[in-house]
């Protein structure tokens, strides 16, 4: 069966991917997963279980699945539930966030997670965006881009979202800190760890406003994948 096109869009935190491929895909009529939500409700159900962080590496890949993370699709849309629970707003809780890229690093955790991820993009029409992308979980797709911003312009993005347009200096540090250190975490792990997709559409976001980013998105989409 021939399927639909893969669009992934990998970086760093704050590099605006999940938005980004939210319209992306509204512009294109494809599906959208974020998959950094399924790593958030993973952490979220773990840490509703009570299990201490420390010994989160000491978890199977069935121990893992176990706690029943699903990505359901209905409409365009891909909805994430935690033991048949839509889940949203729990998922950017400040302790998941501290949290997730622990587990985010422990092989079973990723193993856990790939199948649903492919089994979203089995059709193709996806936008899919992440770490590991266009790196592991989908190593074919026909469009890959990374995206990427300094760090100070993603900390003021993310502190903007969160709420706060206008941060004082030490605020604004404060975030640097908190993504430089996730960003670390994240390259620097053993397994999946972010990097650049080989093949991959570069994207410096910023100078750009989100609108300008999407359609750079949208336009090498449709350039990329001709119908
Ligand atoms: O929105 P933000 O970039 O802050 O994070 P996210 O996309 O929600 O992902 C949260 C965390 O999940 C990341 O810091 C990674 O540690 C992990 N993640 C991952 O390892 N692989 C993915 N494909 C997606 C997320």
């Amino acid at each position: 069966m021939t399927r639909g096109p893969v669009v992934t869009l990998d970086g760093p935190a704050g590099s605006g991917k999940s938005s980004t491929a939210r319209a992306v895909a509204e512009a294109l009529g494809f599906l959208h997963l974020d998959s950094g939500a399924l790593y958030r409700a993973l952490t979220y159900a773990l840490l509703e279980s009570g299990v201490a962080p420390d010994r989160w590496p000491e978890l199977s890949e069935e121990a893992l699945r176990a706690l029943d993370v699903r990505a359901i699709q209905s409409g365009g849309e891909v909805c994430v539930e935690v033991g048949g629970r839509a889940v949203d707003e729990e998922l950017r809780t400040p302790d998941v966030t501290e949290h997730v890229a622990r587990l985010a690093g422990l092989p079973a955790a990723r193993r856990a997670l790939i199948d649903l991820q492919r089994s979203v993009g089995e059709r193709g029409n996806l936008v899919a965006d992440g770490r590991d992308m266009g790196t592991v979980v989908f190593p074919d797709a026909e469009v890959k881009v990374f995206l990427v911003a300094d760090l100070e312009e993603r900390a003021r993005r993310r502190l903007r979202e969160t709420g706060t347009p206008e941060p004082s200096r030490e605020t604004l540090s404060d975030q640097m800190g908190k993504l430089g250190a996730r960003d670390r975490q994240d390259s620097e792990r053993a397994v999946a760890p972010l990097r650049e997709p080989e093949g991959a559409q570069r994207i410096d976001t910023t100078t750009l406003d989100f609108a300008e980013q999407v359609a750079v998105v949208v336009d090498l989409v449709r350039r990329l994948t001709p119908s």
